[in-house]
């Protein structure tokens, strides 16, 4: 098989040390596919995103990037891996206009320029109308399309979403995930959490479930979709231990 995009293997990680939330979870990418990870709250996915962003520490396990090994690396240098990480909350600064945002995330990304904003605004024409507002004052769809135009900033082959589509009317949550699928034309490579199960299970390739920090079932999101192991984990009647 081919390195995948991103591949974590046994990963164990948590935010204390000796209590470890993410219990020998792995993971596959493809490159120039969406990956959804689904789960009950609490299962870990945001902790299991920012354990491959390098935020929280993994103590057992790796985290590999085209066969390339970045376990633990320092979340600055994982911009120069071609790695982006959108959080789920806090991913914008509201008080900076659309403009001022975009900018700081050239000018972190080293790419600042009047050229670059530009040709950022142009995959964005909502927020190009909206580059002189202050980003605070964006609908809820808008301050997400401003912190995934952000990530692009780095030009990144990776982006990891926690919930891109939460607290959005379901039109906008489309349009935000309907623009994650539309990245993988261009190569790039989408893992993401979401709480819209049919959604993401509609517009993903593959899946990966996650209850109380560990794998349960991952398969082609068609296949999953309308499977009741799906509800089953959800409402915790059921669980599968990973080699049980
Ligand atoms: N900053 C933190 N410090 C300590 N524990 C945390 C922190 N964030 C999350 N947790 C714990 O980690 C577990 C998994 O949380 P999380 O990864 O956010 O789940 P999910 O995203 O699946 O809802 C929960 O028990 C949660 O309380
Ligand atoms: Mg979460």
């Amino acid at each position: 098989m081919p390195d995948a995009a991103l591949e974590a293997v046994g990963i164990t990680a948590g935010y204390v040390p000796d209590l470890p939330i993410l219990l020998d979870v792995s993971l596959r990418a493809e490159a120039g596919s969406v990956t959804v990870i689904i789960g009950p709250n609490g299962a870990g996915k945001s902790t299991l995103i920012k354990a491959i962003a390098g935020l929280v520490p993994v103590s057992r396990g790796t985290v590999a990037l085209r066969g390339q090994d970045i376990t633990g690396l320092r979340p600055h240098h994982m911009a120069r891996h071609g790695i982006a990480y959108v959080p789920q909350t806090d991913n914008i600064f509201r008080s900076l206009t659309v403009g001022q945002n975009l900018d700081l995330a050239l000018r972190r990304a080293g790419s600042a320029g009047p050229d670059r904003l530009a040709r950022l605004l142009d995959r964005f024409p909502a927020l190009a109308d909206k580059r002189g507002d202050k980003a605070g004052a964006l609908s809820g769809g808008q301050r997400q399309f401003l912190a995934v135009a952000m990530a692009l900033a780095t030009a990144p082959q990776l982006i990891l979403m926690d919930e891109p589509s939460a607290g959005l009317a379901p039109k906008a949550a489309q349009e935000v995930l309907e623009f994650a699928r539309d990245l993988t034309e261009q190569g790039v490579t989408i893992l993401l959490v979401e709480q819209n199960v049919n959604q993401a299970l509609r517009l993903a390739d593959h899946c990966y479930i996650l209850a109380e920090g560990r794998n349960q079932v991952d398969g082609p999101a068609e296949a999953l979709l309308g499977d009741p192991i799906v509800a089953e984990i959800y409402l915790g009647g059921k669980r599968l231990r990973a080699g049980a």
